[in-house]
């Protein structure tokens, strides 16, 4: 049975690809700050393998915690998702320090701490997968939504999906990144779902499913690394 660790699979996206990754026959190590074994996502992923690890991403412990829960339950791993992710929208100038740092911990801290210990173990084994949940906004930043703080995080991610894929290529380990658009997910109030809806040529949100139908294609994929896939409606390829 294949091996995943989703962070932030408690909700939205990563929740999603829980499930997707579950109906897939994968074990699943599912991760995010307030995850319990009695939470409720966790009975809506449905797993009779699922080992639940709480913590922030952005402590080294918490990385540490994951991939022993995964090998000490599981012995391997072949995927990870690094999905939990946090975003402050707001004008350049009125970031404060505090924003600064929640963005850097979890976005790019928490990508480090726990690709850099799964990536190890990837390489010894010659094999494995990593995917990175970045934002379409990274490339195709808006005005009408002033976020350069989050885009600095995930272009980041965008940057060293490329850079990774390359340097394990030969080494049995691939890495992609999905990028997408606006995503109705509880990351968003209700209230601003009809102005969400106009970010994309197509009219509407996507969904969290849409997310995980990427993260299966990446997964079922050996030739592919390196990938941003863009699951934004069309939002990347130009003006509308
Ligand atoms: N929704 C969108 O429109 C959209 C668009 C582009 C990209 N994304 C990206 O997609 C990912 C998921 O977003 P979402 O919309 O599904 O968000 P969400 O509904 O707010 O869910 C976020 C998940 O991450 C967990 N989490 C947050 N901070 C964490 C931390 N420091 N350590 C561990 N877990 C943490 C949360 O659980 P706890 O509170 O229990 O920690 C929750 O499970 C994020 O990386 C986001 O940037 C979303």
């Amino acid at each position: 049975m294949p091996v995943a660790i989703i962070t932030g699979a408690t909700s939205g996206i990563g929740l999603a690809i829980a499930k997707a990754l579950v109906a897939g026959g994968y074990a699943i190590v599912a991760n995010s700050r307030n995850i319990t074994a009695d939470h409720p996502s966790v009975a809506e992923i449905g797993a009779s393998d699922i080992v639940t690890v709480a913590g922030d991403v952005g402590d080294a412990q918490t990385a540490q915690a994951v991939i022993d829960a995964a090998l000490s339950n599981f012995g391997a791993v072949d995927l990870l998702v690094n999905n939990a992710g946090i975003f402050i929208p707001k004008p350049f100038i009125e970031y404060s320090q505090d924003d600064y740092e929640a963005l850097l911990s979890t976005n790019v801290r928490g990508f480090f701490n726990l690709t850099q210990r799964v990536l190890r173990h990837m390489v010894e084994r010659g094999t494995g997968h990593i995917v990175n949940i970045t934002t379409s906004l990274a490339e195709n930043p808006l005005k009408v939504v002033p976020s350069t703080l989050p885009i600095l995080t995930k272009g980041g991610l965008n940057a060293i999906t490329h850079a990774l894929a390359l340097e394990y290529a030969d080494q049995g380990v691939r890495i992609n990144a999905v990028s997408p658009g606006i995503i109705r997910t509880p990351m968003h109030p209700d209230a601003q779902h009809d102005f969400l809806a106009t970010l994309s040529p197509m009219g509407r949100m996507g969904d969290a499913e849409d997310v995980a139908q990427a993260v299966l294609y990446l997964e079922n994929s050996p030739f592919v690394t390196g990938e941003i896939m863009h699951v934004d409606g069309g939002a990347s390829v130009g003006r509308w």
